[in-house]
């Protein structure tokens, strides 16, 4: 039975689908979290980690997310309800929409930042020629308090205006134009670095494993960049799914996702480690990384300043599509369980993150000493949303789908409604009820220490 739209805003477009998808998956996860991520846990082995978790467990579960929002048009919460009458499943529900809150409070912080540099790049204020003034330029930035909070409010307040003007109209245009320009300038920065005195160096600390790097708390890092960096486990796959037509393949979309994003995040890998290595950077400076070794490229290119604003711009759009994506998880839910109007759900999820995201703006400045489990607010929320609630969250979603969803909804949505072959279905059933739950678990327990 192929299901009915209803009133629900349909993307328009099967291209605008897939686009609008990768624009979820693709922002500041990768090309500012990625190269952190692998620059702290050692660099190979992290990455291979990464890749190995994105196909084995990340594109099971993102076909199990979209299975969900498809086949039942609803948000996370709404779409347990729809295919189960246990009271356990849609609790899972909460942890997304909790998880989606708190990304978007400290990832609008960060996306405040790209903002900064976006109108320090064009005023010239950003051009230095020793390598160490981008390090304290950054710190007195970030810790200054006012600025980062007044443009972590004016990007909440952008994502906002987005979002009144609803699922089609305002994210499709942005995706479909913007995201292939971005990835054209990543590999003219990528063909640059290729030519650094540090570009053999860096290549190797990125994809030479190291196995004695190969710890419990790497894996756990892995696994959780490669489902923040899918936009998985909590639900926002999910609910955009729920829009799409019913002649989009699912498989061939969850696959070209994953691929996308994983490209977008090696080439900035690329870009970053061989400037890291041949500017006498460390790799290990964790969130900070890119907004000092990206100025530092630019700096030597010939039109830096253009490049600069031009590229940092591009991050700050990449940051909203992905944003919009992360706040339509509340907003659905907002709207279509507890039946407020779009508009009151819009500012309700902008008030939320407004909240919390100047907590975590200013945990960088006068709440760095207000530490939570040893960790500030803005590492708190990254660590916990990332680490714990994501790949827990597709545990729950991997179970769902493989053990209790009907077997015939499964079939119908990777088929569109028997239209197009699924050849992989057995493949796809033993990876989503063994592998990606029986994977995330021993993962967690091993970096617990109970393995
Ligand atoms: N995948 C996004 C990125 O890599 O930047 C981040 C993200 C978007 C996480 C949407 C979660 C989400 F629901």
């Amino acid at each position: 039975m192929t299901p009915q739209p209803g009133k629900r805003d349909l993307f328009t477009t099967r291209f605008g689908a897939i686009a609008t998808t990768v624009g979820s998956a693709v922002g500041l996860g990768n090309i500012w979290r990625f190269p952190y991520e692998a620059g702290t846990n050692g660099g190979g082995a992290f990455m291979l980690c990464y890749i190995v978790f994105i196909f084995l467990l990340g594109v099971p579960v993102i076909c199990a997310e979209f299975t969900l929002g498809r086949s039942s048009r609803s948000n996370y919460f709404g779409a347990m309800r729809h295919h189960s009458r246990s009271r356990f499943w849609p609790l899972a529900g909460y942890i997304g929409i909790l998880a989606s809150l708190m990304i978007l409070s400290f990832y609008s912080v960060v996306a405040g930042w790209t903002v900064e540099y976006t109108v320090q790049s064009a005023t010239g204020a950003l051009d230095f020629s020793d390598t160490g003034s981008y390090h304290d330029h950054f710190d007195t930035f970030v810790t200054g308090n006012w600025r980062p909070a007044m443009w972590t409010l004016i990007f909440l307040a952008l994502n906002f205006g987005i979002l009144m003007r609803g699922v089609s109209k305002g994210i499709e245009r942005f995706s479909n134009i913007l995201m292939p320009v971005l990835f054209l300038l990543l590999i003219v920065f990528c063909i640059n670095s290729l030519t650094m005195d540090g570009a053999r160096e860096g290549l190797t600390f990125l994809f030479r494993p190291d196995f004695a790097a190969l710890t419990p708390a790497t894996m756990l890092s892995a696994l959780g960049q490669a489902f923040f960096s899918l936009s998985l486990g909590l639900g926002c796959m999910l609910t955009y799914s729920s829009y799409f037509s019913t002649g989009t393949r699912l498989g061939r979309s969850a696959l070209t996702t994953a691929m996308l994003d994983t490209v977008v995040a090696l080439l900035a890998g690329v870009i970053i480690f061989p400037a890291v290595f041949t500017y006498g950077m460390s790799p290990s400076a964790g969130p900070t990384l890119v907004f000092e070794v990206l100025p530092s490229i630019f700096h030597h290119l010939p039109g830096g300043v253009v490049w600069s604003t031009f590229f940092f711009f591009l991050l700050f759009l990449a940051s909203l599509t992905s944003t919009i994506s992360m706040s339509e998880i509340s907003i659905a839910f907002f709207t279509e369980q507890l039946k407020i109007r779009r508009k009151s759900a819009v500012i309700l999820n902008t008030a939320i993150a407004a909240v919390f995201g100047t907590l975590c703006a200013l945990s960088f400045g006068c709440l760095d000493d207000l530490r939570l489990f040893g960790m500030t607010i803005f590492n708190l929320f990254d660590y916990t949303t990332s680490n714990i609630m994501l790949p827990f969250g597709g545990m729950i979603i991997s179970l769902f789908v493989g053990w209790r969803l009907k077997r015939s909804v499964l079939v119908e949505e990777m088929t569109c409604y028997g239209t197009t072959p699924f050849r992989v279905m057995g493949l796809l059933i033993f990876l989503l009820r063994w592998v990606c739950p029986l994977g995330i678990a021993l993962i967690f327990l091993n970096s617990i220490g109970i393995i």
